[in-house]
């Protein structure tokens, strides 16, 4: 019969007594980064009969695989052990935290811790702890650990990113990429099994200004060349509608018969689902006009008034300020006063002018009526001389005067 055996029949026998059992403490898993050293926080108990036999001549050995058929690769007595490293406890008082260094890339196992007399304290703690090695930096935790976090507007968030140190001489920087709030350094935390933990944390109040934002927490390991490794959480904030405006098209003062389009616009998230149009009637009351986000109209008298919208979303609901649809100053329209006045502008312009040709003719009837006196008849019909003809031409090129002078 070997130890383990014996030993663990006497635990059978000695069950249920205070402190007769054998006990290990240790995280069930450690995430390793290849190359990083790896802290095993590790406490035991032993029965109490045993107690007087754990002195300085204790040798303690990690096996891995198997509690009793695996392979020693540690040794605190050999300085040959495959696994580097130091037991940083103090065995003689039930601490077995063990560091090793420069942890392997491929060496994914479970791990067993075991006291080596002497006789007869020899025993393997049947309960390992599993190393996961990473080839790569290991990414912070976000806490909520989702990839959108929705919240509704106004209400507290506290993200909280946190990493295990497993490997204390490596420690690297905590930082956010935003702080919208009261935010907390980074704290060391210790967890119920020893781990300890880099923590960081930041608490605001969820504004829709930060929806769609995202919220990074990055890790620096200073002497790694490698870049910042970073989780993290885009905030999806929900408010009830916003910034709720009304706008009429064409905008201003209209005619009669013109068209107008009122639109309503609004920031909601989830977007608005539904938009209606209110009319004011004289005493303030709000009628409503449409359930819709555009709301046309052919402009009359009973058109005219003040309009407001609202949007809605399951939030609640927002109403827009006033938008006014009002007459131009005069009633009508201007195209029929422009045609009338191009119209009476032309028929006094032809007036004018006709009046003018009139005058002329009646002047010049005048004058060839006093050129042709009877004597003028007499020695016109004559003579048939061209001469008198042309100096009758010449005389004709005389002014009006000349003639009224003349006679
Ligand atoms: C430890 O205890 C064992 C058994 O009682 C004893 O033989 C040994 O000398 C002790 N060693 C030391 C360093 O006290
Ligand atoms: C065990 O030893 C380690 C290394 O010295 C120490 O950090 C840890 O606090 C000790 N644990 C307990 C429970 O005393
Ligand atoms: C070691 O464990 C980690 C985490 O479980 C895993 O990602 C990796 O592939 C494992 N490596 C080997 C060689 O099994
Ligand atoms: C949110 O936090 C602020 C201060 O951090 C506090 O005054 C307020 O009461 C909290 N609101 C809720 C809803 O918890």
């Amino acid at each position: 019969m070997t130890g383990p055996k014996v030993f663990i029949v006497i635990v059978w026998i000695l069950k249920g007594a205070v402190s007769n059992q054998w006990e290990i403490k240790m995280p069930q898993e450690i995430d390793v980064i290849s190359g990083f050293c790896v802290q095993i926080p590790c406490t035991f108990e032993i029965p109490d009969s045993f107690t007087k036999y754990l002195n300085k001549s204790v040798e303690a050995v990690w096996k891995k695989t198997d509690a009793s058929l695996g392979s020693t690769v540690f040794s605190s007595k050999s300085v040959a052990s495959v696994l580097k490293g130091s037991v940083t406890g103090n065995l003689l008082s039930k601490n077995c935290t063990t560091v090793f260094q420069n942890f392997p890339a491929g060496s994914n196992d479970t791990y067993f811790f075991r006291l080596q007399g002497p006789e007869p304290l020899i025993y393997t703690f049947l309960q390992g702890v599993n190393i996961n090695v990473h080839a790569d930096l290991l990414a912070p935790m976000l806490s909520p650990h989702i990839d959108v976090l929705e919240v509704s507007e106004g209400k507290n968030v506290t993200l909280t990113c946190s990493t295990v140190l497993s490997c204390p001489s490596r420690q690297p920087v905590m930082h956010w990429s935003v702080t919208l709030g009261g935010k907390i350094d980074p704290t060391i935390q210790v967890d119920e099994f020893g781990q300890t933990l880099l923590v960081s944390s930041q608490m605001f109040n969820a504004s829709p200004l930060n929806d769609g934002l995202k919220v990074s927490c990055f890790l620096v390991y200073s002497q790694d060349i490698r870049r910042p490794i970073e989780t993290s959480i885009t905030l999806r904030v929900l408010y009830t509608p916003q910034n709720t405006i009304a706008l009429a098209n064409p905008s201003g003062p209209l005619y009669e018969g013109n068209v107008v389009t009122l639109s309503c616009q609004s920031d909601a998230n989830p977007a608005v689902k539904r938009y209606e149009w209110f009319k004011e009637t004289g005493n303030g009351e709000l009628v409503l006009k449409a359930q819709k986000q555009t709301l046309t109209m052919t402009v009359s008298s009973n058109v005219l008034g003040l309009y407001v919208c609202k949007a809605n979303n399951i939030h609640g609901d927002d109403q827009s300020t006033a938008v006014t649809v009002e007459l131009k100053g005069c009633q009508c329209t201007i195209a029929p006063y422009i045609m009338c006045g191009v119209l009476t502008g032309f028929l006094i312009l032809i007036t004018v002018v006709d009046l003018v040709k009139y005058k002329s003719l009646l002047k010049r009837l005048k004058w060839v009526e006093d050129l042709r006196g009877p004597m003028a008849y007499a020695t016109l019909n004559r003579t048939n001389d061209s001469s008198v003809y042309n100096e009758i031409q010449i005389t004709a090129n005389r002014t009006e005067e000349d003639y009224v002078n003349k006679n």
